[in-house]
C-alpha cells in the first residue's frame, strides 16, 4: 500500500480544496455521488468538500443508527443545513440493533455494523439514488491501521481488497486519504466549517458501540450515552486529543443507601495524541477525576464504579473495540 502523505507542513489548504474539487467533478462527471455524514471531523470535511465540488449531484445521508451521542443527529443535520447541505436523516435503529444482537466479539461487532451499514441500509439508498460513487472520509491513519491488521475500520474496503463496484455497485472516492487528522482539520477550517466541528475530538464510525464491551443493546447505549455527555462536558476545556466513556461488561459490587448494589462500571479515557497512532493518557488533575466519578455515579443509573485508564496506546487502543 503506497499512499503518499500530504504533511501539515506541505499542505496548502486552498490549493488542496481547489484540486480535490476539480478531481471530484471530473471523476463524477454528470453522475450522482452519495455520502454518509456522521458529524465527525473527517466526514464533515468530506461532506463540505464534495458539496462544494458537486452541489446537487451529492446526496448526503445521516444514518441514525441509534448509536450516536445525546442530541447529535439533530445538531449535525441543523449545522449542515446552515451550510446549504440538505442532509437526509434515515432512521436505521432497528437494522443496527438487530445486527448487533448477541454479538460480543469486537471484530464481529465491527463487522455487523459494516454489514448493516453497507448491505442493509446504504446499499438500498445507493440503489434508490442511482449513485455510482460513494464518498468516504478515510484518512491515512485508518488505512495504515487496517492494513496492519490492527483494526477493521468500518470505512476501509478498497484497502482490504474488496471491490466495491462488484460487491455494492459503486466506486469509493476517498479525497482525504493522503492526510492525517491535523491536516484534515486545517482543510475543514479553510472550507469554512466552525471550529467546534474541525477542532472537535474525533469520534469513531461505530459511534458509542465502540465504547461498549460485550453485547450492544439500546439500554447499554443509553448508559454510555449519559456517561459520555458528562465526560465531554467536564473535559471540554482539557485540551486533550480525545476523551470518552466506556461501559464494561463486568459488574462489580457497590453500596448505595446502605444496600449492596451489584452495578455497572464505567471507564473514563482521556488521551494526549498528535494523530491517534500513538497516545498517552492525559495527566488530568485528581480533583477532575474525582468529580467525574461523583457525577457519573450520581447521574447514570446503576453505575457504582468509575475508573481512569492509565495505559498508553500501544498496547491500548483509543476506543474499546
Ligand atoms: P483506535 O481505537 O483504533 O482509534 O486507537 C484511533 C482513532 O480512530 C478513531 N476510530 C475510528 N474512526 N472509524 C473511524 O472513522 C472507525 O471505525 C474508528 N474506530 C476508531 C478513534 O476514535 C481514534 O480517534
Amino acid at each position: 500500500m503506497n499512499i503518499s502523505e500530504i504533511t501539515l507542513a506541505k499542505l496548502n489548504p486552498k490549493q488542496f480544496i481547489t484540486e480535490k474539487c476539480a478531481e471530484l467533478r471530473q471523476t463524477v462527471g454528470d453522475g450522482v455521488a452519495i455520502n454518509a455524514l456522521s458529524g465527525g471531523v473527517d466526514s464533515s470535511v468530506v461532506t463540505l468538500l464534495a458539496h462544494k465540488a458537486l452541489g446537487e449531484q451529492l446526496r448526503t445521508y445521516f444514518i441514525d443508527h441509534g448509536l450516536m451521542r445525546d442530541g447529535e443527529p439533530e445538531q449535525v443535520v441543523a449545522l449542515f443545513k446552515k451550510h446549504g447541505v440538505n442532509v437526509i436523516r434515515v432512521d436505521a435503529r432497528k437494522e443496527f440493533f438487530g445486527a448487533l444482537k448477541g454479538q460480543t466479539d469486537p471484530e464481529k461487532k465491527r463487522q455487523a455494523i459494516t454489514d448493516a451499514f453497507y448491505k442493509k441500509v446504504f446499499g438500498k439508498l445507493v440503489k434508490q439514488s442511482r449513485a455510482t460513487f460513494l464518498l468516504h472520509g478515510t484518512i491515512l491513519t485508518d488505512v495504515e491501521e487496517t492494513v496492519a491488521g490492527i483494526k477493521r475500520q468500518h470505512n476501509i474496503l478498497t484497502q482490504l481488497g474488496i471491490d466495491t463496484r462488484k460487491a455494492y455497485g459503486y466506486t469509493v472516492l476517498e479525497p482525504l486519504i493522503n492526510l492525517r487528522k491535523p491536516a484534515v482539520r486545517r482543510v475543514g477550517a479553510a472550507l469554512g466549517l466552525p471550529a467546534s466541528v474541525y477542532n472537535r475530538p474525533p469520534f469513531p464510525g461505530p459511534a458509542l458501540a465502540a465504547r461498549i464491551i460485550g453485547e450492544v443493546t439500546p439500554q447499554k447505549i443509553e448508559l454510555v450515552r449519559q456517561a459520555t455527555a458528562i465526560v465531554e462536558k467536564e473535559l471540554a476545556g482539557s485540551r486533550a486529543f480525545q476523551y470518552l466513556a466506556i461501559l464494561h461488561e463486568d459488574r462489580v459490587t457497590g453500596i448505595r443507601n446502605g444496600q449492596r448494589d451489584f452495578g455497572h462500571q464505567i471507564e473514563v479515557r482521556c488521551w494526549d495524541s498528535r494523530d491517534a497512532v500513538t497516545a498517552t493518557p492525559t495527566a488530568l488533575p485528581f480533583k477532575t477525576l474525582v468529580k467525574l466519578g461523583r457525577l457519573i455515579t450520581a447521574n447514570v443509573p446503576g453505575v457504582v464504579s468509575v475508573t481512569y485508564n492509565i495505559t498508553a496506546k500501544p498496547p491500548s487502543t483509543i476506543e474499546a473495540i
